[in-house]
């Protein structure tokens, strides 16, 4: 027989904890006639019982209904259901943890965080220690911060041989300059990339132009074409983020973005970059839109994570209304633009698939082909041709 406290040690419980119990009703010791209670062996196997049923999920009113009659099963299912879903959370806990130790990738999670908190995740991404650069180009291109170094290199093996690295064409280019209704007098483009643009621009009115981009690569791609075309007179490069350009408002009359503003977000790209514009001055932008009113369900998964704000062009509008400007004209690309990006690049992934079979970079470049091919009414390229108001 034991007295409460050797029970306590037996089980390893504190005394006012089996006085509790007692009072409860779980235990019931013996009263001797100098007031203290005794327990039994029994009592100390009961106990071990209830600490294993308590362990379990149960509550203390649960474990004692479990021993003293028939086992509910209806309770026992409601704490295994509880017990799974707490194991879930744990578990996916787990593999987050496991994956910023870098032991797994980190996709989905970025992705997910992006879509609720992306201004949180591009400052968690500089406190990593990715510099505004990388941690745009982690957002929209690698999405996995594992994987950022081997995948951003697969990226620009693939494209550094492309001239074009976005859809369009020098007809599309031509289309937009057409609305435009002044004769520019200075245009800066940005995301110029290669230049493919800024070319058209130069060759077909006489402005100074300012080409900005932060690949150093690709602006000195477009250095050598205008060396070559002899429009150096004209056209200056500058490396410099579209998120902080290092220009005086109003120096622009017209303001070029060829599949580049969705880098910061066409909303922002348009409200930042507005004051640069002169008075009535336009902003010339192109970007991915929804074109079909009932884009399959798969359709809409794949770019709510590739490109979670796509709109469409009516929404474009109002938003750039709310920005500031009205609109001039608006057009969808045609398909020999769109194709004017992707035949070369398609050429290029089946050039390069034998020696990059594993690369994730190559095989999400092909794969977005793919769903474009699939589904060619559903999404393009719209420009908009917008210009400044006055207030
Ligand atoms: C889809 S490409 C379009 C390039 C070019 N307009 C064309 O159509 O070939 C986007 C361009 O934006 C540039 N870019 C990305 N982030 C940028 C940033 N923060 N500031 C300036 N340019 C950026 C890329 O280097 C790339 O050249």
């Amino acid at each position: 027989m034991y007295r409460t406290s050797e029970l306590a040690l037996q089980v390893g419980l504190s005394r006012s904890t089996l006085l509790y119990y007692e009072k409860l009703e779980l235990i019931q010791g013996q009263r001797l006639e100098n007031g203290y209670r005794i327990y039994s062996d029994r009592d100390a196997q009961r106990l071990r019982l209830i600490q294993q049923l308590h362990a379990g999920g149960l509550t203390l009113k649960e474990c004692k209904a479990c021993l003293d009659s028939k086992v509910e099963r209806t309770i026992l299912l409601k704490r295994l259901q509880l017990l799974d879903a707490e194991i879930a959370q744990k578990q996916k806990s787990r593999q987050l943890l496991a994956a910023l130790l870098g032991e797994s990738g980190l996709k989905e999670w970025h992705e997910s965080i992006d879509k609720i908190a992306p201004d949180a995740h591009l400052d968690w991404l500089t406190k990593q220690g990715f510099n505004e650069k990388e941690a745009l180009r982690l957002k929209w291109i690698s999405k996995d911060m594992n994987e950022h170094d081997q995948y951003m290199a697969d990226f620009f093996n693939i494209f550094k041989e492309l001239d074009r690295w976005g859809p369009g064409s020098e007809a599309e280019t031509l289309k937009a300059l057409a609305k435009v209704p002044f004769t520019p007098q200075n245009i800066m483009e940005v995301g110029c990339g290669k230049g493919l643009a800024t070319m058209v621009l130069a060759k077909h009115c006489s402005a100074m132009i300012t080409a900005v981009d932060n690949d150093e690569p690709a602006l000195a791609s477009l250095s050598e074409r205008l060396t070559t075309a002899g429009l150096t007179d004209r056209v200056t490069t500058q490396c410099a983020s579209m998120t902080d350009l290092p220009f005086e408002v109003a120096s622009f009359d017209v303001i070029w973005a060829e599949g580049s503003a969705y880098v910061m977000g066409v909303i922002k790209a348009m409200e930042q970059w507005r004051r640069f514009l002169k008075v009535n001055g336009v902003l010339v932008v192109s970007d991915l839109v929804w074109l079909s009113a009932t884009p399959g369900a798969d359709l809409q998964e794949f770019w709510q994570k590739e490109y979670p704000d796509m709109s469409t062009p009516a929404i474009r509008i109002k938003q750039a209304e709310a920005a500031g400007y009205q609109l001039l004209d608006s057009f969808t690309i045609s398909e020999a633009a769109w194709q004017a990006y992707s035949l070369p690049l398609q050429k290029r992934i089946e050039t390069l698939k034998p020696e990059m079979a594993n690369s994730a970079a190559l095989l999400d470049i092909e794969t977005e082909l793919g769903i474009y091919q699939q589904n060619r009414n559903d999404f393009g390229y719209q420009f908009f041709v917008l210009q400044k108001n006055s207030s």
